[in-house]
């Protein structure tokens, strides 16, 4: 299960002296390309997802996808919101299964920021779940000419870094110094002093959008100076469109599988070049042995009512169902009758939640409360109610070893 805990994991990177690759999906190709590479290089990966993208994917449909791509790896992962715009999104991609999230309020002034980012991150650090924040602004647009997109950079201050992470608590810095998202021509001039002097300020993980297009020589000077995680997406994107275009110029018949073939393979080839260069590579087992692994919580409930009939039990079911799915790391809510009709238990809660700190955050959460106070306490008296955390066996041993 080598769902790990982002924070550790980059964490871990920041310590050492590399940086993991956060490299945006946007198909099943690119799924399977990305995880290869971090399976064949024995790397920790990001897995990320651009809510930029959505228009060409249904996100919900694609998270499963991802989660059991995660799961079934030996290699460390983590599922990561990149670009979320309010805090419903970030909401929605924790209960979809991302465990980092990404707030970009970055065009925002200071304030306007700081408040955003703040929101978020209360929501999400009461669900385990880790933020980047971003501060400065990375003009253009993943997977496009820079030049069609020529926002003005605004660097990264040093003093507003500071300010902004004390009062947001984010866990990870997106700065900018000089990078921009999508194809350039030529390659960018970053300004590495003020990257050290932020570095020096904070003392966090650092995080780099726009990776595509600088020179190994500005990777390493990057990690060097506390960048951790690199965002990455046009490079992949650029190799994938070469292959379909060059599928065609080979003759490949016109049908869909024919002009995508071999995507997966150069994905896998451009995103093993990075993890490589960026240090990650044959680090896998290390990161595992030193990360908390990513378990969710089954918080079950089963119960007799009374005072009521089936009908209005029924209603008092729905209700919960609607109202308790909407909390903020609750991943699922399954409601059932008893199968056999002599059971001691006629009926059961199980609510998933993505992480233990969310017992206590949705035991105190405000619709948890009036719901729990006023429709079903009072006609649940009899119920036994447990906690149970995820055991995994394999990693199990593999923290009692090490
Ligand atoms: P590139 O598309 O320039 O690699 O940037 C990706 C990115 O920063 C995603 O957030």
């Amino acid at each position: 299960m080598p769902l790990v805990d982002m924070k550790d994991m980059l964490q871990h990177a920041y310590r050492h002296g590399y940086a993991v690759g956060a490299f945006d999906l946007v198909s099943l190709d690119f799924l399977e390309g990305i995880m290869a590479a971090a399976e064949r290089v024995r790397a920790p990966v990001i897995l990320s997802l651009a809510e930029s993208h959505f228009e060409y994917f249904d996100f919900e449909l694609v998270m499963p996808a991802v989660e059991a791509a995660a799961r079934r790896a030996s290699v460390p992962v983590a599922i990561h919101l990149d670009h979320g715009g309010s805090l419903k999104s970030a909401m929605r991609a924790i209960n979809l299964g991302c465990n980092g999230v990404m707030v970009d309020a970055s065009h925002e002034p200071l304030s306007g920021n700081i408040q955003r980012t703040h929101a978020v991150v209360e929501m999400a650090h009461a669900c385990g779940v880790p933020v980047e924040g971003e501060l400065g602004y990375v003009p253009g647009i993943e997977g496009e000419d820079a030049e069609l997109h020529p926002g003005e950079v605004s660097y990264t201050t040093p003093e507003e870094a500071k300010t902004y992470v004390e009062q947001t608590g984010v866990d990870f810095l997106a700065v900018s110094i000089g990078t921009v998202h999508g194809r350039m021509r030529g390659t960018p001039k970053l300004d590495f002093q003020r990257l050290e002097q932020i570095n020096e300020a904070l003392g966090i993980p650092l995080v780099i959008h726009g990776g595509t297009g600088l020179s190994d020589d500005q990777f390493r000077r990057l990690i060097a100076n506390g960048v951790a995680k690199i965002n990455y997406y046009t490079a992949l994107s650029d190799v994938a469109a070469k292959q379909i275009n060059e599928n065609n110029r080979a003759g490949a018949s016109s049908g869909f599988t024919a002009l995508v073939k071999n995507i997966r393979t150069v994905v896998a080839a451009e995103a093993e070049r990075c993890m490589r260069l960026w240090g990650g590579a044959g680090r896998a087992d290390e990161v595992l042995s030193r990360c908390r692994p990513w378990m969710p919580v089954e918080h079950l409930i089963i119960y007799n009512v009374e005072g009521i009939d089936k009908v209005d039990a029924e209603t008092m079911i729905a209700e919960g169902r609607r109202v308790l799915s909407t909390i903020p790391g609750v991943r699922e809510v399954f409601t059932g009758a008893a199968v056999q009709d002599d059971a001691k238990y006629r009926y059961t809660w199980l609510v998933r939640f993505c992480h233990p700190a969310v017992i206590d955050s949705y035991r105190k959460h405000p619709d948890h409360v009036t719901f729990a106070d006023t429709l079903f306490r009072p006609v649940a008296g009899e119920r036994i109610s447990i906690d149970y955390q995820a055991v995994d066996p394999v990693l199990a041993e593999l923290l009692i070893i090490t």
